[in-house]
Formats: structure tokens, sequence, C-alpha cells
């Protein structure tokens, strides 16, 4: 009884049920004897050894019952779930800086009631170039550095032939955005091989030089602040007649010359003019009566002044200390 009383887990207990009553016990041993006692001594034997077997085995049952009671508020215990600890938090994307600049720069455009339009990234060179004012062996082809599939196909250079699909398609008014990929031989610091641009292209009766400055200074003045005005310097684009190129005061120095805009105070962002009749001609637009303004930026390049990121290749590393930050 000591032994069943003192067992502390279950493995003591039935340590202490084989020693007592189990085959080779003393009792057990006894009472598988007892045919051999003599016939007076049988009774007697009998009912003692299974008054003693009972109690044992009552006891051990007992206490099996307590250990295992035991058991149960340990293990209860040992594999508690708080419930209430918050989870572990999944890794969570977000949207690249080139993406979100893109949609920034189409809401500003969107705001001003443009729409979106898109255009094949494998274009052919009458869209890419030929009717976009640029003849067969015009000298504007080779500032492209163009990646061609066949003497015919290519990969855009730019996402202006998309004004081309555009006039082809609608009558004016016309009021788009072209956001997309565009594709150039050239890789360095300042250029990738694949990268972003957003065309604009407005058509429509008596639209002015003063309407595109107007439009891209609303444009400045939404991307980078209030305080920023844009200027125009006269440049030329084979499909812009006149065309500019466009700054945008500095916005580190305020004008005043610093290191980013090499001391000028200004900082160029895009390319633009008026629509050149040569291009109305080949979608059969009527330059007497309709006039247009288009323009065109490079998204990354308008991301890194915006964020003052030196380096064009960083976009394309996918490093996520690079992207995180955005
Ligand atoms: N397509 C030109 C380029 O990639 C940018 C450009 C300049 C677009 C003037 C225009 C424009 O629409 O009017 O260099």
């Amino acid at each position: 009884m000591q032994a069943v009383e003192g067992a502390t887990d279950l493995a003591a207990l039935e340590e202490a049920r084989v020693r007592f009553l189990g085959r080779k016990a003393h009792l057990t041993v006894l009472l598988r004897s007892i045919p051999e006692l003599p016939a007076q001594e049988r009774p007697a034997v009998g009912r003692f050894g299974n008054v003693v077997k009972k109690e044992l085995e009552g006891a051990i049952a007992a206490r099996r019952d307590v250990l295992e009671r035991e058991e149960l508020v340990h293990a209860l215990e040992r594999d508690r779930i708080d419930v209430t600890l918050p989870g572990r938090a999944l890794p969570l994307g977000h949207l690249h800086l080139i993406t979100s600049t893109q949609r920034e720069i189409e809401d500003i455009f969107m705001g001003m009631g443009y729409e979106v339009a898109e255009g094949p990234e494998v274009e052919t060179d009458y869209y890419n170039f030929e009717a976009l004012n640029h003849p067969p062996d015009h000298p504007a082809r080779s500032l492209h550095d163009t990646f061609f599939v066949n003497d015919l196909v290519l990969l855009r250079t730019h996402t202006s032939p998309v004004q081309v699909r555009t006039m082809e398609k609608q009558q004016p008014p016309v009021y788009v955005i072209v956001p997309g990929k565009a594709y150039r031989r050239d890789n360095d610091a300042t250029h990738t091989p694949m990268f972003h641009q957003v065309e604009g292209l407005v058509v429509d009766h008596g639209i002015t030089l003063a309407d595109l400055k107007g439009t891209l200074e609303t444009f400045a003045k939404a991307m980078f602040g209030e305080e920023r005005s844009v200027r125009l310097r006269p440049h030329f684009f084979p499909f812009t007649e006149p065309s500019v190129e466009v700054d945008v005061s500095c916005m580190i120095c305020e004008g005043a010359g610093c290191r980013l805009c090499k001391r000028s105070g200004w900082l160029e962002i895009l390319g633009a003019g008026m629509v050149d009749p040569n291009v109305f001609d080949f979608v059969d637009y009527d330059p007497e009566e309709y006039t247009g303004f288009a323009f065109g930026m490079g998204i990354e390049r308008i991301a890194m002044l915006k964020h003052g990121v030196t380096d064009l290749r960083l976009f394309y590393e996918n490093d996520l200390r690079f992207i995180t930050q955005f």
C-alpha cells in the first residue's frame, strides 16, 4: 500500500502493480499454489489472498485516477495556447516607385479631364517613325538606338506612336495621356534598355502654345509643389513644330543654383511642342480646323527628381533596401 500511495507518476504506479500483482508477484504465486495446499488450509488462504488482492487493486485504481487527473492538468497547462496573442504579420508588398509615380501622373491628368490610352510595345516602323514625320533616312531616327525585330518591326523607342494610333481611331477633341514602356539600346547610370514614358496629346479647336505651357505648369506644381514654375526652351522634334524642352524650377535650391540643377536653377523634365501639320496629314485631321500639342516625359526621370534617386539602375535591381523606402 505504501508503494501504491507513494507512486508519484503513472510509470511508478505501474511498476508497483507489476511488483505486487504481476504474474511473478508473491501474492499471484501464492493464489496459484492453493490447489497444492492441504485441503483444510485452502479456504482461509484463498479468502485472505483475495481480500488482499482486491484491496491492492482498489488502491491502484484510485491512485491511477488521481495521477491521471494530475497528468491532464499538467498537459493542459503545458499545451496552453494564448489565442489573444497577436498573429505573426505576413510580409506585405507595395507598389514599385515607377508604378506609383505613373499612377500619380495619371491622376493629375485625369483630374484635368484626360483619358488614359495604351498601345503596343512591339511596334511598326510606320507608327514609331514614319507617321511621326521621320521620313526614311531622316537623321533623327539614328538618335533612338532602336531594337529592331526586322526591317519593319521594332520595339517602340517612345510612347509617341500611340499619338498616331489614337488619332486614327477617333476624331477631335482628343485629350489623352499614354503611359507605357519604351526600349532603346542604352545602358548606363542614366539609361536602361527598358524605361517608362507618359505621352500626352491634345487636339481641339484653337489650342495654342499657351495651353501647353499652362497645362505643364499645372502638372509641375501638382507633382513637385505649388512653388514650382516652368520654362520652355526651343528644341527640335520631327513631330512637333515649334518644339520645346520644358524645365521645372529646381526643387532643391528653389532656383538659386545647386549641384542637382548644375547651378542653373532649372531641371529638364520633358519634351513637347505643337503637333506638326504633317502628322495631322497622316491621320486625316484638317490642320486648318484643328491644332494640338503633345508632350512626352520619362517616368524614371520624374521619380528620380522627386525622390532624389541618383542611379536609374536602382529601379530594376529589386534590392528591397531600395524598394521598401517608397
Ligand atoms: N518622344 C520624345 C522622346 O522620346 C519625347 C517627346 C517630345 C514627346 C516631344 C512628345 C513631344 O510628344 O511633343 O524623346
